[in-house]
Protein backbone atom coordinates (compact mmCIF):
# COMPACT_ATOMS: atom_id res chain seq x y z
CA UNK A 1 0.00 0.00 0.00
CA UNK A 2 1.13 3.20 -0.32
CA UNK A 3 2.07 5.95 2.29
CA UNK A 4 -0.99 7.68 2.81
CA UNK A 5 -3.54 4.80 2.95
CA UNK A 6 -1.03 2.99 5.48
CA UNK A 7 -1.07 6.04 7.45
CA UNK A 8 -4.53 6.12 7.42
CA UNK A 9 -5.31 2.07 7.99
CA UNK A 10 -2.40 0.61 9.49
CA UNK A 11 -2.99 -0.20 13.21
CA UNK A 12 -6.42 1.79 13.01
CA UNK A 13 -8.75 -0.91 12.20
CA UNK A 14 -11.93 -0.92 13.44
CA UNK A 15 -12.88 -1.37 16.81
CA UNK A 16 -14.05 -5.02 16.73
CA UNK A 17 -16.59 -4.65 19.86
CA UNK A 18 -18.27 -1.99 18.55
CA UNK A 19 -17.24 -1.70 15.04
CA UNK A 20 -16.60 1.97 15.90
CA UNK A 21 -13.91 3.24 12.65
CA UNK A 22 -11.76 5.01 15.08
CA UNK A 23 -10.90 3.11 18.20
CA UNK A 24 -11.65 4.19 21.59
CA UNK A 25 -9.44 5.78 24.04
CA UNK A 26 -8.97 3.03 26.55
CA UNK A 27 -8.70 4.95 29.82
CA UNK A 28 -8.03 2.50 32.45
CA UNK A 29 -5.23 1.36 34.29
CA UNK A 30 -5.46 -2.23 34.67
CA UNK A 31 -6.93 -4.81 32.64
CA UNK A 32 -9.40 -7.21 34.36
CA UNK A 33 -8.11 -11.21 33.93
CA UNK A 34 -10.35 -13.71 32.64
CA UNK A 35 -8.55 -16.78 35.19
CA UNK A 36 -5.32 -16.62 36.82
CA UNK A 37 -2.60 -16.40 33.77
CA UNK A 38 -5.38 -15.44 31.21
CA UNK A 39 -5.86 -12.13 29.83
CA UNK A 40 -6.93 -10.31 26.42
CA UNK A 41 -3.58 -9.23 25.68
CA UNK A 42 -3.42 -6.62 28.36
CA UNK A 43 -2.64 -6.30 32.07
CA UNK A 44 -1.61 -3.11 33.02
CA UNK A 45 -1.54 0.09 31.37
CA UNK A 46 2.08 0.97 32.34
CA UNK A 47 3.31 -2.45 30.23
CA UNK A 48 0.98 -1.39 27.11
CA UNK A 49 -2.36 -0.47 26.30
CA UNK A 50 -4.19 -0.55 22.62
CA UNK A 51 -3.42 3.27 21.49
CA UNK A 52 -0.09 2.48 22.28
CA UNK A 53 -0.17 -0.33 20.42
CA UNK A 54 -2.13 0.99 17.64
CA UNK A 55 -0.06 3.60 17.71
CA UNK A 56 3.45 1.77 17.60
CA UNK A 57 2.27 -0.01 14.73
CA UNK A 58 1.51 3.07 12.34
CA UNK A 59 5.05 4.53 13.06
CA UNK A 60 6.66 1.08 12.89
CA UNK A 61 5.03 0.34 9.81
CA UNK A 62 5.46 4.73 8.30
CA UNK A 63 9.78 4.46 9.03
CA UNK A 64 9.86 0.54 7.84
CA UNK A 65 11.19 -0.96 11.72
CA UNK A 66 10.60 -4.30 13.02
CA UNK A 67 9.12 -1.98 15.85
CA UNK A 68 8.43 0.63 17.59
CA UNK A 69 7.91 2.49 20.80
CA UNK A 70 6.20 5.68 21.76
CA UNK A 71 7.20 7.54 24.45
CA UNK A 72 5.99 10.68 26.35
CA UNK A 73 8.47 12.98 24.94
CA UNK A 74 10.61 12.87 22.18
CA UNK A 75 13.45 13.48 24.99
CA UNK A 76 12.02 10.31 26.79
CA UNK A 77 12.37 8.17 23.65
CA UNK A 78 16.15 9.24 23.14
CA UNK A 79 17.27 8.45 26.19
CA UNK A 80 16.19 5.24 26.06
CA UNK A 81 17.71 4.95 23.05
CA UNK A 82 21.13 6.18 24.43
CA UNK A 83 20.27 3.57 27.89
CA UNK A 84 21.77 0.51 24.63
CA UNK A 85 25.44 2.02 25.66
CA UNK A 86 27.15 0.51 28.49
CA UNK A 87 29.54 2.74 30.80
CA UNK A 88 33.00 3.19 28.55
CA UNK A 89 31.11 3.31 25.44
CA UNK A 90 31.30 6.32 23.23
CA UNK A 91 29.06 8.49 20.79
CA UNK A 92 29.90 10.31 18.18
CA UNK A 93 26.57 13.32 17.85
CA UNK A 94 25.99 15.82 15.05
CA UNK A 95 27.66 18.88 16.38
CA UNK A 96 24.64 21.42 16.20
CA UNK A 97 21.66 18.67 17.79
CA UNK A 98 19.20 19.52 19.34
CA UNK A 99 19.60 21.66 23.31
CA UNK A 100 17.93 19.16 25.04
CA UNK A 101 19.96 16.35 23.69
CA UNK A 102 23.44 18.23 24.44
CA UNK A 103 22.17 18.62 28.12
CA UNK A 104 20.88 15.04 28.27
CA UNK A 105 24.31 13.56 27.04
CA UNK A 106 26.85 16.41 28.49
CA UNK A 107 25.15 16.88 31.91
CA UNK A 108 23.44 13.36 32.67
CA UNK A 109 24.23 10.49 30.87
CA UNK A 110 28.28 11.18 31.40
CA UNK A 111 27.67 10.93 34.92
CA UNK A 112 26.87 7.10 33.75
CA UNK A 113 30.15 6.87 32.15
CA UNK A 114 29.26 7.06 28.82
CA UNK A 115 31.47 9.52 26.46
CA UNK A 116 30.22 11.75 23.75
CA UNK A 117 31.84 14.31 21.14
CA UNK A 118 29.90 16.30 18.75
CA UNK A 119 31.67 16.60 15.19
CA UNK A 120 30.04 18.22 12.07
CA UNK A 121 28.45 14.92 10.63
CA UNK A 122 28.09 16.40 7.27
CA UNK A 123 31.75 15.57 6.81
CA UNK A 124 32.88 12.38 6.96
CA UNK A 125 36.43 12.89 7.49
CA UNK A 126 35.67 14.47 10.90
CA UNK A 127 33.50 11.49 11.28
CA UNK A 128 36.15 9.25 10.70
CA UNK A 129 38.56 11.25 12.62
CA UNK A 130 36.48 11.39 15.66
CA UNK A 131 36.03 6.94 16.48
CA UNK A 132 37.61 5.68 19.52
CA UNK A 133 37.97 2.24 20.02
CA UNK A 134 35.03 2.26 22.03
CA UNK A 135 32.74 3.90 20.06
CA UNK A 136 29.64 2.22 19.50
CA UNK A 137 27.30 4.78 18.28
CA UNK A 138 26.71 7.16 15.91
CA UNK A 139 23.67 10.03 16.64
CA UNK A 140 22.88 12.12 13.65
CA UNK A 141 20.26 15.06 13.81
CA UNK A 142 19.63 15.67 9.50
CA UNK A 143 18.84 18.65 8.91
CA UNK A 144 20.24 19.55 12.39
CA UNK A 145 17.84 22.40 14.27
CA UNK A 146 18.45 25.43 13.71
CA UNK A 147 21.28 25.32 11.50
CA UNK A 148 19.85 22.89 9.18
CA UNK A 149 23.08 20.91 8.17
CA UNK A 150 22.38 18.15 6.22
CA UNK A 151 24.42 14.83 6.64
CA UNK A 152 24.65 12.36 4.06
CA UNK A 153 22.67 9.10 5.58
CA UNK A 154 24.06 6.63 3.32
CA UNK A 155 27.35 7.68 3.81
CA UNK A 156 27.62 8.01 7.28
CA UNK A 157 25.82 4.13 7.61
CA UNK A 158 28.18 2.69 5.06
CA UNK A 159 31.36 3.54 8.20
CA UNK A 160 28.74 2.49 10.72
CA UNK A 161 28.74 -0.78 8.88
CA UNK A 162 32.34 -0.91 8.65
CA UNK A 163 33.20 -0.12 12.04
CA UNK A 164 30.14 -2.07 13.60
CA UNK A 165 28.37 1.06 14.94
CA UNK A 166 24.96 1.64 15.59
CA UNK A 167 23.35 4.42 13.87
CA UNK A 168 20.28 6.85 15.04
CA UNK A 169 18.93 9.15 13.43
CA UNK A 170 16.65 12.10 14.72
CA UNK A 171 14.02 12.28 11.63
CA UNK A 172 11.73 14.62 13.42
CA UNK A 173 12.31 17.86 10.98
CA UNK A 174 11.20 15.67 8.00
CA UNK A 175 8.73 12.83 9.11
CA UNK A 176 8.95 9.69 7.35
CA UNK A 177 7.05 11.11 4.76
CA UNK A 178 10.02 13.09 3.34
CA UNK A 179 13.17 10.93 4.77
CA UNK A 180 13.25 7.30 5.75
CA UNK A 181 16.87 6.79 7.47
CA UNK A 182 16.31 2.84 7.86
CA UNK A 183 16.06 2.40 4.28
CA UNK A 184 19.37 4.18 4.25
CA UNK A 185 20.78 2.28 6.14
CA UNK A 186 20.21 3.37 9.83
CA UNK A 187 19.81 0.72 12.62
CA UNK A 188 16.84 3.23 14.93
CA UNK A 189 15.01 6.33 14.34
CA UNK A 190 13.85 8.57 17.09
CA UNK A 191 10.72 11.08 16.85
CA UNK A 192 9.91 13.98 18.70
CA UNK A 193 6.24 12.73 17.14
CA UNK A 194 5.28 16.34 19.39
CA UNK A 195 6.22 18.03 15.51
CA UNK A 196 5.05 16.83 12.25
CA UNK A 197 3.82 13.36 13.16
CA UNK A 198 1.16 14.55 15.32
CA UNK A 199 1.14 18.02 14.08
CA UNK A 200 -1.38 19.78 16.05
CA UNK A 201 0.86 21.40 18.90
CA UNK A 202 -1.84 19.77 21.09
CA UNK A 203 0.12 16.67 23.25
CA UNK A 204 4.51 15.82 23.88
CA UNK A 205 5.44 12.61 22.01
CA UNK A 206 8.37 10.96 21.26
CA UNK A 207 9.19 7.20 19.73
CA UNK A 208 11.99 5.04 18.87
CA UNK A 209 11.67 2.48 15.57
CA UNK A 210 14.36 0.01 15.37
CA UNK A 211 15.56 -2.20 12.42
CA UNK A 212 16.79 -4.72 14.15
CA UNK A 213 15.06 -7.05 16.92
CA UNK A 214 17.42 -7.02 19.66
CA UNK A 215 17.22 -3.38 19.53
CA UNK A 216 13.29 -3.44 20.13
CA UNK A 217 13.35 -6.24 22.65
CA UNK A 218 16.11 -3.95 25.08
CA UNK A 219 13.96 -0.58 23.99
CA UNK A 220 10.71 -2.67 25.06
CA UNK A 221 12.07 -3.74 28.18
CA UNK A 222 13.13 -0.09 29.37
CA UNK A 223 9.40 1.34 28.47
CA UNK A 224 8.06 -1.08 30.42
CA UNK A 225 10.40 -1.08 33.08
CA UNK A 226 10.92 2.63 33.53
CA UNK A 227 7.25 3.44 32.44
CA UNK A 228 7.47 6.21 30.23
CA UNK A 229 5.59 4.64 27.82
CA UNK A 230 2.93 7.45 26.18
CA UNK A 231 -0.44 7.35 27.22
CA UNK A 232 -4.07 6.71 26.02
CA UNK A 233 -5.26 9.90 25.34
CA UNK A 234 -1.67 11.47 23.80
CA UNK A 235 -1.29 7.88 21.51
CA UNK A 236 -5.19 8.79 20.22
CA UNK A 237 -3.70 12.79 19.42
CA UNK A 238 -1.15 11.33 17.81
CA UNK A 239 -3.04 8.88 15.67
CA UNK A 240 -5.18 11.21 14.57
CA UNK A 241 -2.55 13.39 13.50
CA UNK A 242 -0.62 10.88 11.91
CA UNK A 243 -3.69 10.22 9.29
CA UNK A 244 -3.24 13.72 7.64
CA UNK A 245 0.69 13.84 8.02
CA UNK A 246 0.96 13.48 3.82
CA UNK A 247 -1.41 16.24 2.59
CA UNK A 248 0.26 18.60 5.65
CA UNK A 249 3.94 17.93 4.70
CA UNK A 250 2.81 18.13 0.94
CA UNK A 251 1.92 21.75 1.79
CA UNK A 252 4.37 22.38 4.24
CA UNK A 253 6.79 21.83 1.49
CA UNK A 254 5.34 24.09 -0.92
CA UNK A 255 4.93 26.95 1.72
CA UNK A 256 8.78 26.41 3.19
CA UNK A 257 10.04 26.93 -0.28
CA UNK A 258 8.10 30.09 -0.56
CA UNK A 259 9.09 31.41 2.79
CA UNK A 260 12.55 30.79 1.65
CA UNK A 261 12.81 32.26 -1.63
CA UNK A 262 10.94 35.18 0.27
CA UNK A 263 13.27 35.90 2.75
CA UNK A 264 16.62 34.94 0.48
CA UNK A 265 15.28 38.15 -1.76
CA UNK A 266 14.55 40.85 0.95
CA UNK A 267 17.71 43.35 2.13
CA UNK A 268 16.48 43.23 5.68
CA UNK A 269 17.91 39.50 5.68
CA UNK A 270 21.59 38.59 5.73
CA UNK A 271 21.72 34.53 4.98
CA UNK A 272 18.45 31.98 4.61
CA UNK A 273 19.51 28.70 5.81
CA UNK A 274 16.97 26.03 3.80
CA UNK A 275 18.05 22.57 2.31
CA UNK A 276 15.88 23.38 -0.68
CA UNK A 277 17.42 26.52 -1.65
CA UNK A 278 20.90 25.93 -4.01
CA UNK A 279 22.42 28.30 -2.46
CA UNK A 280 22.39 25.53 0.77
CA UNK A 281 25.99 24.02 1.29
CA UNK A 282 24.10 20.31 1.01
CA UNK A 283 21.26 21.40 -1.03
CA UNK A 284 22.53 18.32 -3.28
CA UNK A 285 22.52 15.50 -0.84
CA UNK A 286 19.59 17.23 0.68
CA UNK A 287 17.58 16.14 -2.74
CA UNK A 288 19.23 13.28 -3.18
CA UNK A 289 18.08 11.24 -0.02
CA UNK A 290 14.80 13.49 1.19
CA UNK A 291 11.68 13.68 -0.79
CA UNK A 292 11.24 16.94 -0.22
CA UNK A 293 13.00 19.90 1.76
CA UNK A 294 9.98 20.46 4.66
CA UNK A 295 8.98 23.63 5.97
CA UNK A 296 12.03 24.65 8.43
CA UNK A 297 14.43 27.29 7.74
CA UNK A 298 16.34 29.39 9.79
CA UNK A 299 17.25 33.27 8.43
CA UNK A 300 20.18 36.04 10.15
CA UNK A 301 19.45 39.53 10.53
CA UNK A 302 22.72 40.22 11.67
CA UNK A 303 22.37 41.09 15.47
CA UNK A 304 20.58 40.39 18.37
CA UNK A 305 18.41 43.65 18.36
CA UNK A 306 17.14 42.85 14.69
CA UNK A 307 16.21 39.67 16.43
CA UNK A 308 14.15 41.10 18.65
CA UNK A 309 12.34 44.08 16.73
CA UNK A 310 11.34 41.32 14.01
CA UNK A 311 10.17 39.00 16.95
CA UNK A 312 8.07 41.74 18.92
CA UNK A 313 6.26 42.66 15.61
CA UNK A 314 5.27 39.41 13.63
CA UNK A 315 1.15 38.88 14.33
CA UNK A 316 0.33 35.95 12.31
CA UNK A 317 3.62 33.70 13.40
CA UNK A 318 3.26 33.38 17.08
CA UNK A 319 6.69 33.53 19.05
CA UNK A 320 7.17 30.48 20.13
CA UNK A 321 9.07 27.20 21.41
CA UNK A 322 8.34 23.80 19.68
CA UNK A 323 7.99 23.45 15.54
CA UNK A 324 6.12 21.27 12.72
CA UNK A 325 2.53 22.20 13.95
CA UNK A 326 -0.27 23.49 11.17
CA UNK A 327 0.20 27.30 12.73
CA UNK A 328 3.97 29.19 11.58
CA UNK A 329 6.01 29.45 14.70
CA UNK A 330 8.75 31.23 14.78
CA UNK A 331 11.64 31.25 18.13
CA UNK A 332 15.12 32.89 18.58
CA UNK A 333 17.08 29.43 19.32
CA UNK A 334 20.07 31.25 21.22
CA UNK A 335 17.72 32.50 24.00
CA UNK A 336 15.36 30.06 23.89
CA UNK A 337 15.53 26.17 22.34
CA UNK A 338 19.18 26.26 22.28
CA UNK A 339 20.14 28.43 25.51
CA UNK A 340 21.30 25.25 27.43
CA UNK A 341 24.18 25.27 25.05
CA UNK A 342 27.05 27.58 26.61
CA UNK A 343 27.48 31.16 24.18
CA UNK A 344 30.92 29.96 23.08
CA UNK A 345 30.08 26.27 21.49
CA UNK A 346 26.18 28.14 20.18
CA UNK A 347 28.96 30.50 18.36
CA UNK A 348 31.14 27.61 16.57
CA UNK A 349 28.52 25.72 15.66
CA UNK A 350 26.68 28.90 13.85
CA UNK A 351 23.71 29.44 16.24
CA UNK A 352 24.47 33.22 15.87
CA UNK A 353 22.19 35.95 18.34
CA UNK A 354 20.70 37.27 15.02
CA UNK A 355 19.76 33.88 14.02
CA UNK A 356 15.97 33.45 14.07
CA UNK A 357 13.85 30.03 13.38
CA UNK A 358 10.97 29.34 11.06
CA UNK A 359 8.77 26.59 11.84
CA UNK A 360 6.47 27.51 8.63
CA UNK A 361 2.68 26.41 8.65
CA UNK A 362 0.51 25.09 6.81
CA UNK A 363 -2.01 29.05 6.31
CA UNK A 364 -2.29 30.57 3.10
CA UNK A 365 1.50 31.39 2.57
CA UNK A 366 0.65 35.22 1.34
CA UNK A 367 -0.55 36.26 4.90
CA UNK A 368 2.91 34.51 6.30
CA UNK A 369 4.63 36.43 3.89
CA UNK A 370 2.91 39.69 4.39
CA UNK A 371 2.89 39.43 8.23
CA UNK A 372 6.88 38.66 7.74
CA UNK A 373 7.45 41.69 5.72
CA UNK A 374 5.64 44.13 7.93
CA UNK A 375 7.66 42.72 10.96
CA UNK A 376 11.38 43.14 8.35
CA UNK A 377 10.33 46.64 7.96
CA UNK A 378 10.72 47.23 11.77
CA UNK A 379 14.81 46.09 12.03
C1 LIG B 1 14.99 17.68 16.53
C2 LIG B 1 14.40 17.44 17.90
N1 LIG B 1 14.61 16.27 18.51
C3 LIG B 1 14.11 16.02 19.73
C4 LIG B 1 13.36 16.96 20.42
C5 LIG B 1 12.82 16.64 21.78
O1 LIG B 1 11.46 16.32 21.71
P1 LIG B 1 10.39 16.57 22.87
O2 LIG B 1 10.29 18.05 23.08
O3 LIG B 1 9.14 15.95 22.34
O4 LIG B 1 10.91 15.89 24.09
C6 LIG B 1 13.11 18.18 19.81
C7 LIG B 1 12.31 19.20 20.52
O5 LIG B 1 12.20 20.33 20.10
C8 LIG B 1 13.64 18.44 18.52
O6 LIG B 1 13.45 19.61 17.89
Amino acid sequence: MGFSTDAIHVGQEPDPSTGSIVAPIYQTSTYVQEALGSNKGYDYARTNHPNRKALERTVAKLEGGVAAYVFTSGMAAIDSVFRLLRPGDHAILSRAVYGGVYRLTTQFLVQLGMEFSFIDTSCLEQVQKALRPSTKMIYVETPTNPTMIVTDLAAIAALARDKNLTMVVDNTFLSPYLQQPLALGAHIVVHSMTKYLNGHSDCIAGAAILSRKEDAEKIYFLQRSAGAGLAPMDCFLVSRGIKTLAVRMDRHNLNGMAMAKFLESHPKVQRVIYPGLPSHPQHAIAKKQQRGFGAMLSFDVGSLDSARNLLNHVKLCSLAESLGGVETLISHPASMTHASIPADVRKQIGIADGLVRLSVGIEDVEDLIADLDHALAKI
